[in-house]
């Protein structure tokens, strides 16, 4: 699927038709249930490449039918959100509830009062976090996916010997009326400044490529995990919660931690990432817990991938 650096839509879509029939069954026969024991069917409606939505929701669909059972759609960044909730009790969740939702496609602040009262509060205006991760992983010549690659690279990193932008200091954006913050989200400027970097460096050692990489990756967490915790204060969450590949960052999770303390003190939320490593990245888990407690029935006809729809 990927062409050394990335997913080309059209091979993926195609890769999808072969598998997705064996990997519903192999997965059912991991999970150890039987059709009987499924309620319903949960499907991603997007936002996401199409050709590969649409391979999905044609699937869950021909199922549903052939099964007899509802069939739920559930917008991607929804499922990233619920996430957080898998094998964790419903009822423990302390609203209003903070979610960073951080991956290669979306990059969001949504305030949640309630589950069905979801609130979009900022995102990004270019680049998601994840997608600089890969795009500067890609100068540095590092593998793909980016992000695991950065942090293994800037572990070897010499602290403070680059300093790149934080854009929420730097670019003034359109101020929202009445708000005196603004948490919207920009890291094109970042990854053009490490690009430059680099290309004027000429040929990266080894070394140069961990500073490099810890010089950037220490941006992207301060960033995000400053407007989180200014968020968060503003709304006066109890929760907050890190979501979407991204929040497998390490140093995500503990600049986020020292954000929340700069900001509230000793009041700091609870600060929650999801309970395992791959219910970060895309998983069909999250799609299920999302579908089961806030995805909507579709109408038979009714079903095809909708590309591009926020749906919060
Ligand atoms: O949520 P996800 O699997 O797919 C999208 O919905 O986009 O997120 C994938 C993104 C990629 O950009 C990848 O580089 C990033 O998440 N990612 C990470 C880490 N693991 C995955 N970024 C930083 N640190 C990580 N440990
Ligand atoms: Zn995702």
């Amino acid at each position: 699927m990927q062409n050394g650096g990335g997913v080309v839509p059209e091979v993926a879509a195609r890769e999808h038709i072969p598998q997705i029939i064996p990997l519903v069954k192999k997965a059912m026969e991991e999970a150890k249930v039987s059709v009987k024991e499924i309620d319903k069917i949960a499907v991603t409606t997007g936002p996401g490449l199409i050709g590969s939505l649409l391979v999905g929701v044609e699937t869950a669909r021909y199922l549903a039918h052939f099964w007899g059972k509802p069939l739920i759609g559930v917008n991607h960044i929804l499922g990233h959100i619920f996430a957080n909730w898998l094998l964790r009790e419903k009822g423990e969740v302390k609203f209003p509830v903070l979610v960073l939702t951080v991956s290669g496609g979306h990059n969001e602040l949504v305030l949640m009062e309630s589950f069905e009262e979801r609130e979009l509060i900022g995102e990004t205006i270019d680049d998601a976090a994840g997608e600089a991760f890969d795009k500067v992983a890609r100068v540095l010549g590092l593998g793909y996916p980016g992000g695991p690659e950065i942090s293994k690279w800037a572990k070897k990193g010499e602290a403070g010997k680059f300093v790149f932008p934080r854009a929420w200091m730097e670019i003034e954006w359109e101020k929202k009326k009445g708000d005196p913050e603004n948490f919207d989200f920009s890291f094109s400027g970042l990854k053009t400044s490490v690009k430059n970097k680099a290309e004027k460096m000429g040929d990266l050692n080894d070394q140069d490529k961990a500073d490099l990489a810890l010089g950037f990756e220490e941006a992207v967490c301060e960033v995000l995990g400053r407007k989180m915790a200014v968020a968060a204060k503003k709304f006066g969450a109890k929760e907050v919660h890190l979501a979407g590949g991204v929040s497998a960052n390490q140093r995500l999770r503990k600049k986020a931690g020292e954000e929340l303390e700069k900001v509230f003190g000793d009041e700091s939320p609870v600060l929650k990432w999801p309970v395992k490593m791959e219910f970060c990245t895309d998983n069909a888990a999250m799609i299920g817990g999302a579908g089961f407690w806030v995805g909507e029935e579709m109408e038979p006809g009714e079903v095809r991938a909708k590309a591009g729809d926020f749906g919060i």
